[in-house]
């Protein structure tokens, strides 16, 4: 029978990261061991997957999925070690609908303190004509006994309904329903594709909510991908009319675009709680360090210029802007660099530079000029700033020490 109600009661009891009893906090379910190290050209040891696990220990992240068990040997053995390793939070396996998938996923999991089988099965029209060949009454039978499978394995059983963003939204509801009924107790519907805008995807939650009764019984999570450039926008979008999962990556690594970028939503929640109103228990001054920990495991490099943890994320080029932080750094800046872990505001030496900037870095480097010799390093140092990307500490410095020089003789 078709539906969208709900008889039985989920297993709330089964809550992540200790975050149940407080309706506005975020769980962080990190996936950067699963969904992220599915970044081409990206595969990790069975000893860098126990290392990136402790740093999001430490990091503070409610939920670490650690791979996907029936993937491959080293596969089930690296979720098996982290799940003996991991203390604090939940540990997810994947898995398929399907018996094997599952009984792999709870085999490499069922020494963790706190263990997670996290099944999915899609249900877009496309995925279901192309890939899965199934009707949609076929998958709701499929979510049913697989769901109730794992949950009589595991108290905490997540369940994805993969392609969620391409699927009606009647039958998104009923396979809500359906999962929830046979014990699911968080669900989460990606946007596999990065096809979704804050909008819809916000949309889509209210309305699955609304249709499914035993909606509050369980946490609803956001999953996206970057093909748009709207992963982070849209897991905040989510967040804002009640989802309390985001599932993203370090770095925001993950297949093709990537996924949502976890330090640049956490950041969103800390800084715009007037938004959001919502907070995570991730310890923003880890974000730097676990960030460059993981580019060099996985050999992906930080662009610059991204969000909060790029090494441009601090760095001031203009006068107009040097000057302004030199000030007050609230003048260009929204996130002080240590709430993240990072240096410290950089102000870079270029041609847009100017007197006050350059003034503070010789000052900074012992050079207290008079103001005829300052005028002339300056002169020096613009001539210099035109033939190059930016001027060097040291190269300032011999500017300044060659004008005091020749003013000596
Ligand atoms: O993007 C996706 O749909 C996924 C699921 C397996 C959760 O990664
Ligand atoms: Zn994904």
């Amino acid at each position: 029978a078709r539906r969208t109600g709900v008889t039985r009661p989920a297993g709330a009891d089964a809550e992540a990261g200790g975050a149940g009893a407080n309706p506005d906090r975020v769980r962080i379910f990190d996936t950067t061991l699963r969904d992220g190290e599915q970044t081409p050209g990206v595969a990790l040891t069975v000893e860098e997957k126990v290392e990136v696990a402790r740093w999001l220990e430490a990091l503070g992240v409610d939920v670490i999925e650690a791979g996907f068990p029936v993937a491959s040997d080293g596969e089930f053995e690296a979720v098996g070690r982290i799940a003996e390793a991991i203390h604090g939070p939940v540990v997810a396996a994947l898995a398929r609908t399907a018996a094997a998938d599952i009984d792999r996923a709870w085999a490499a999991i069922r020494h963790a303190r706190r263990p997670r089988i996290h099944v999915f099965v899609s249900t877009s029209p496309v995925h279901l004509e192309a890939m899965l060949r199934m009707t949609e009454d076929q998958v709701l039978r499929l979510v049913e006994e697989m769901v109730a499978y794992a949950r009589s394995l595991c108290p905490d059983v997540e369940f994805s309904a993969q392609d969620a963003t391409r699927s009606d939204v009647g039958f998104l509801a009923e396979v809500t329903a359906a999962a929830i009924e046979a014990g699911a107790t968080t669900i989460n519907l990606p946007d596999t594709v990065g096809y979704a805008t804050p909008w819809t995807y916000a949309r889509m939650f209210q309305e699955v909510m609304a249709r499914v009764p035993g909606s509050d019984r369980v946490v609803f999570s956001a999953h996206t991908h970057d093909d748009l450039g709207m992963a982070v926008a849209n897991a905040l979008a989510a967040v804002r009319v009640g989802v309390r999962q985001v599932e993203c990556t370090i770095n925001g690594i993950g297949e093709r675009a990537g996924n949502c970028s976890l330090e640049e939503v956490v950041m969103a929640l800390a800084v715009r709680g007037d938004v959001f109103g919502a907070t995570t228990g991730v310890d923003t001054q880890r974000l730097v360090p676990t960030s460059q920990l993981v580019s060099r495991l996985t050999g992906v490099p930080v662009p610059p210029n991204k969000a909060v943890v790029g090494a441009n994320a601090f760095a001031h080029e203009s006068g107009i802007h040097q000057d302004g932080v030199i000030k007050n750094p609230l003048t260009y800046e929204i996130i002080r660099p240590e709430a993240v872990g990072a240096g410290g505001s950089q102000l870079v030496l270029g041609k847009h530079s100017g007197r006050h900037a350059v003034r503070v870095e010789l000052e900074r480097l012992g050079f207290r000029l008079p103001e005829e010799a300052f005028r002339e390093v300056f002169r020096r140092f613009k001539a210099l700033a035109d033939r190059r990307e930016f001027v060097s500490k040291e190269a300032l410095a011999r500017l300044a020490a060659e004008v005091l020089d020749e003013r000596q003789q």
